[in-house]
């Protein structure tokens, strides 16, 4: 905001130099009246006396005119005084601004007023402008007598010219003292108005920068008055704001950060059901921006009318509600929802939502219920084929040697298919649960592969598989359990085996990478279907259930890898064609 031009100073100044010159002039006009009125008084007087003086003189003259004439005129010489002296009729007998001979011209003065006052036994006197001499002229008369009888009257005159001089030469120290004291109250006014709108103006600008909330710079200005006094307080009001407006800006960070931090989604929406703010974790959720959807509907916001509904039934109630919802998309994911009514006095937000992502609980629960199913399955289907041979054993079957044995060979089989199983969920479990610690030491994986082959070798030879070792020799030290990871490779070279055709082939090969040691088992076996392929470690997933049941399989040994190899800090991958074979990579972290 620019500054006035005529700031408060200033129109002080002019007020106050309008006064002084106000009071200035009525000072001279009054000063000139009482000094006028004195001056003319003291004039009369001086008139009067002269008067007086003249009549003595002039009285025993008045049947001489002539010398009269020239005693008035000596008596006026040098006085600047007029005298006149005239006969009880009014006749000018005598003039000092006249001659002897142009006396006759005068006219009668009986009916001037001082005359004619003084032609009724008083002083007389008048101020006028005179003709004969042109200028304005106080007159006084006294009579003259003869006992009680007026012979004529003297009149002396003055021009006042005379007193306005002397009043002129009266004021002129004091007006020039006045204009003087008028200049230096101006001069000193300036100077303060100066300094204060300075103050002011500093004041005002410091005050701006406050309105914009820029704190930086403190109202420093000099003195001890009240702008002081209003500065300093300025000072003070501006620190505690911005402490206060620090600790609001520091409160609504705090309550920001945990809000943006937070694993639940949260949607506040007004009592409006408009959308009124969330949180990055709910945007990710539902999958909008906020700077997008001020001010909406929930239902544009989330297109969620499952959602709409549940906070519909809220509102209505009046009451928190907590419900699962799920929310479409390329994984369908699972969330408690749980909405909190907040009181109506809040006007701004009628309730909160908070969104609990359920879909890896949901996940693991599904897991654990399969686990569940799958085992107890598998433990059912070998006891039911040994409770069926035994009860046919015993039905008779016993007194057949031949048939017995057979029985028993079967039944052993399947027990020994019950032990291997029990110990896979054994040994799942322990890994799962970290129950058993890894021992770990530095094993060479080369070496250790080498005596794993060695046990499939009758396996091996049966099926006339060709292993190509590209590690024979090598030597790839890891950290590691050495039981664990036998266990590893003896399931992926069991796999290899298993899944291969007769006369395949198996390659051994490892590699650093970047994410660790790599360990790979190829085959040239039946594959893995594309869709199977991420489901394989999965406990009990088998891609063709009857044959690998055939082949004495559960489902588990690949649970088992991956699970060992993430207890050591890797991990397993694969990759396989359909009919050519399948490549397992474990990953032994650097
Ligand atoms: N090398 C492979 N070639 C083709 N399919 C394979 C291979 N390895 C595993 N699979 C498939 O993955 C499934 C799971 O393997 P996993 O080793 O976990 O179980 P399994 O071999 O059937 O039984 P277990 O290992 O418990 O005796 C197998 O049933 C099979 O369908
Ligand atoms: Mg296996």
């Amino acid at each position: 905001m620019p500054f006035p031009k005529l700031g408060f100073a200033k129109r002080l100044l002019f007020f106050y130099g309008f006064v002084f010159i106000a009071v200035l002039l009525l000072t001279d006009w009054s000063l000139s009246r009482v000094l006028e009125k004195r001056e003319l008084e003291q004039l009369q007087d001086s008139l009067t006396r002269q008067s007086i003086l003249i009549r003595e003189v002039a009285s025993p003259l008045l049947e001489r005119t002539l010398d009269l004439q020239n005693e008035i005129k000596k008596l006026a010489e040098g006085t600047g005084l007029r005298i006149t002296v005239v006969n009880a009729e009014g006749t000018p007998l005598a003039d000092s601004s006249e001659t002897h001979e142009t006396l006759a011209n005068m006219d009668n003065h009986a009916m001037r007023p001082e005359i004619a006052a003084a032609l009724k036994e008083q002083t007389g006197m008048s101020i006028r402008y005179s003709t004969t001499v042109k200028t304005r002229m106080l007159y006084v008369a006294v009579p003259i007598f003869q006992g009680e009888k007026i012979l004529g009257v003297v009149r002396a005159a003055m021009p006042i010219a005379r007193v306005d001089r002397i009043l002129a030469s009266a004021r002129k120290p004091v007006m020039v003292t006045a204009l003087l004291g008028i200049l230096m109250v101006l001069a000193a006014g300036i100077l303060f108005a100066g300094r204060l709108t300075a103050r002011i103006r500093r004041i005002t600008s410091v005050a701006e920068r406050y309105a914009q909330e820029d704190w930086s710079e403190k109202i420093l200005i000099d003195g001890r008055d009240e702008l002081k006094m209003l500065a300093d307080t300025m000072n003070k009001m501006a620190s505690s704001l911005k402490t206060r407006i620090d600790d609001l800006e520091n409160e609504k960070g705090k309550v920001a950060t945990i809000l943006t931090h937070m694993n639940e989604g949260v949607i506040a929406i007004g009592p409006r059901k408009q959308f009124v703010m969330a949180n990055p974790t709910a945007e990710r959720f539902f999958g909008f921006e906020t700077k997008t959807v001020g001010g909406k509907g929930l239902i544009e916001v989330t297109r969620h009318p499952q959602l709409e509904r549940i906070v519909d039934r809220a509102f209505e109630a009046r009451k928190n509600l907590s419900e699962e919802i799920q929310i479409p998309g390329n994984i369908k994911k699972t969330f408690r929802v749980n909405v909190l009514m907040l009181p109506p006095q809040i006007r701004e937000i009628g309730c909160i939502l908070v969104f609990h992502d359920m879909t890896e609980i949901r996940r693991l629960e599904n897991i654990r219920k399969e686990f569940v199913a799958n085992v107890s399955h598998e433990l059912r289907t070998p006891l039911t084929s040994i409770r069926g041979f035994i009860e046919t054993l015993l039905g008779g079957a016993l007194k057949e040697p031949a048939t017995s044995e057979h029985f028993l060979r079967i039944m052993e089989e399947e027990t020994k298919r019950l032990g291997r199983l029990v110990e896979d969920i054994l040994t799942l479990g322990e890994i799962e649960q970290r129950a058993t610690l890894l021992r770990k030491e530095k094993i060479d994986l080369a070496l250790e592969l080498s005596t794993v082959l060695e046990r499939f070798k009758p396996r091996i030879q049966e099926k006339r598989i060709a292993v190509e070792n590209r590690i024979l020799g090598k030597s790839f030290v890891v950290s590691g359990d050495r039981d664990k990871v036998q266990q590893v490779l003896v399931n992926l070279i069991d796999n290899a085996i298993k899944f291969n055709k007769e006369e395949g082939k198996i390659v051994l090969s490892a590699d650093q990478r970047a994410e660790g040691l790599a360990i790979t088992v190829e085959d040239t076996g039946i594959g893995i279907p594309q869709g199977s392929i991420e489901r394989i470690f999965e406990r009990f997933f088998r891609v063709d259930k009857a044959r690998s049941k055939e082949l004495g399989g559960t489902g588990l040994g690949l649970a088992i890898v991956k699970h060992i190899m993430e207890a050591h800090g890797g991990h397993a991958v694969c990759s396989s064609t359909l009919g050519k074979g399948s490549r397992f990579t474990v990953f032994f972290p650097g």
